[in-house]
């Protein structure tokens, strides 16, 4: 079973998938911290010319070492890895290691910006939580603060709305809700109510593909 989940940043996308691996017992990959494990390693270089080529090649030699989310939380490795997930090449390079870790035996759960229209497109269940922007700014202000990385709300605000609209604009992406995808709207709820309703709508979606 492969349950694909798209949404952007802080939408509660990366909670709700990890909470229905854990239900499901499937493994969980979030994909953003593939483009942020790139944009780290070109962090210095993002005005360079060569930045295609070096990403390129850094997300061909991308390891399950550098994908420590720790190390990848901060907001410039968020805009890095914005950057660099513009470049096809960086796109082709990681969409195998998507492939590959969701066609594994059982299936998996992946989350990220194109998992229902380019890496799983036939997903048994596919998800898009979003959330309204104030919300998500907030969300994501909250879990750095909790971690003693200080931010103030208004700077990640702004950053939120320029990132979505990288995104959105992605040359290379293919960041819209896919045709057969379950849209979520988190906005009005917590970490709680946003995973019973994802749930619900995955095991209806379960359901209806066993004819149960
Ligand atoms: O989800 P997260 O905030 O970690 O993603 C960081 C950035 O990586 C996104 O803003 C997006 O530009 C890029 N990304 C992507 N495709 C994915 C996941 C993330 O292009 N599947």
């Amino acid at each position: 079973m492969i349950i694909a989940i798209d949404g952007p940043a802080a939408s509660g996308k990366g909670t709700i998938a990890a909470r229905l691996a854990r239900h499901f017992g499937l493994p969980h990959l979030d994909t953003g911290l593939l483009y942020r494990a790139v944009g780290l390693k070109m962090i210095d270089r993002l005005d360079d010319e060569d930045l295609p080529e070096r990403a390129i090649a850094a997300a061909e030699a991308l390891d399950k070492s550098d994908l420590d989310p720790e190390k990848l939380d901060a907001p410039e490795v968020a805009i890095a890895a914005s950057r660099v997930s513009r470049i096809e090449g960086v796109r082709a390079a990681l969409r195998q290691f998507q492939r590959d870790f969701a066609l594994q035996p059982g299936g998996a759960v992946l989350d990220g910006r194109d998992i229902g229209t380019r890496i799983c497109t036939d997903a048994d269940v596919k998800l898009y939580i979003t959330a309204d922007p104030e919300v998500r700014a907030r969300r994501r202000t909250e879990q750095l603060q909790a971690k003693g990385r200080p931010i103030r709300f208004e700077d990640m605000l702004a950053q939120i709305e320029a990132r979505d609209e990288a995104d959105r604009n992605n040359p290379a992406g293919a960041f819209y809700v896919a045709e057969d995808a379950h849209l979520l709207d988190t906005s009005e709820m917590d970490i709680e109510a946003a995973f019973r309703a994802a749930l619900a709508i995955a095991e209806a979606a379960l359901d209806g593909r066993s004819g149960g």
